[in-house]
């Protein structure tokens, strides 16, 4: 596309509105069953014609839900500041259309400050991030991981006052261990800010949140639940079936290590992948219809490298009649 055409919002987005949203939990919400994030694929080395064609692609789909953190990249921010090129570029008239998440857990800047749960660290970054991603408020703001160190109720009333200081609109927990998210939804439900959603692994590779209990906790109390890494960063797609592609994560990034793809996960991958072929399906169709098939998901957070790869994983939301044999 060229960068000086203006760009205009396919009409059709929302005509399949019927499969494409959820409830948020037991909230008013609704989220796309596919969401997008700035993970990977979206900082200073990668392409922003690229970026910008992607996530138009993604918009004029029906995909309004993008997920960033303070620390994507690379280097840390770019994620969220690719986002907020592309804010001005084309997203801007339709702001009130998108739900913006980010986040702030992890390593961001040196010194005491720039990491974990403070409530130093966590105000400082949301005004980081909508400087960088040029919006006036963020719709949800998480914690990105539990910090052992830091009282819950630091971390928990710098959320509350994030959003009576109406920087964001809801806010979420990643990452925290089932406990903590107890004393989450406790403390945060007292104060009249309800945790929205629990951001977690959920693949099918990875059932952490299934077998730890935290996913039945949250479909119990009315949290939305966003799968992030569906397809195990690509593992469970036809990516790694016949070697490592240069242009991969598994080749770029130390997110994916090639040690992963072992010669038994390979062999499990190839099975699958007949499976879902025998059923007509992609494994990355099969692997995110998993996902959302599990009680108490909202919706699966997807990344990728090109439209092709999420035309490929819209095709998940698709209804079909299927064979009832699971695929795992
Ligand atoms: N809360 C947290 O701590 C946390 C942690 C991780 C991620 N997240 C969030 O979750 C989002 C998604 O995570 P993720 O990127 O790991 O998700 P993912 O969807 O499991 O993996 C994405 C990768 O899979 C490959 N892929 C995707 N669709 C494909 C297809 N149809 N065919 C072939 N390959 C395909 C691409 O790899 P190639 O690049 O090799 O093409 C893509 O980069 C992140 O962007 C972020 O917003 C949150």
């Amino acid at each position: 596309m060229d960068l000086k055409e203006r760009y205009v919002a396919n009409p059709q987005r929302y005509d399949n509105s019927e499969h494409m949203y959820r409830r948020c939990g037991r909230g008013g919400l609704l989220l796309p069953k596919i969401s997008f994030g700035f993970w990977k694929n979206f900082g200073y080395a990668d392409s922003y014609e690229r970026s910008r064609s992607i996530a138009s692609y993604a918009f004029d789909r029906g995909i309004v839900h993008f997920d960033l953190a303070n620390n994507y990249g690379p280097p840390y921010g770019a994620g969220e500041e690719t986002f907020g090129r592309l804010m001005d570029d084309i997203f801007r008239p339709y702001r009130d259309e998108l739900f913006i998440s980010t986040k702030a857990g992890y390593d961001m800047w040196p010194g005491p400050y720039g990491n974990w749960g403070s409530r130093k660290y966590l105000m400082a970054s949301l005004d980081q991030s909508l400087r960088r991603t040029r919006l006036d408020y963020a719709d949800l703001f998480y914690s990105h991981r539990y910090d052992p160190e830091t009282p819950l109720e630091e971390t928990l009333q710098a959320l509350v006052d994030v959003v009576r200081q109406g920087k964001a609109l809801y806010v979420g927990v990643s990452r925290w261990p089932l406990e903590a998210l107890k004393t989450a939804e406790r403390y945060l439900r007292e104060r009249d800010v309800p945790l929205l959603v629990y951001q977690g692994r959920l693949n099918m590779l990875d059932r952490a949140p299934v077998e730890d209990g935290v996913l039945e906790f949250c479909r119990e109390k009315g949290i939305g639940f966003i799968s992030f890494s569906p397809l195990a960063q690509g593992l469970l797609t036809d990516r790694y079936l016949n070697g490592v592609p240069s242009d991969s994560r598994m080749a770029r990034a130390s997110s994916l290590r090639p040690s992963a793809l072992t010669p038994e996960l390979l062999a499990k991958l190839r099975e699958l992948n007949s499976r879902a072929a025998a059923r007509g399906e992609s494994l990355a169709e099969a692997a995110l219809r998993w996902v959302l098939d599990q009680p108490g998901v909202t919706s699966a957070l997807v990344g990728v490298s090109s439209a092709e790869q999420l035309a490929t994983n819209l095709k998940a939301i698709e209804p079909k009649s299927r064979e009832s044999e699971s695929l795992v």
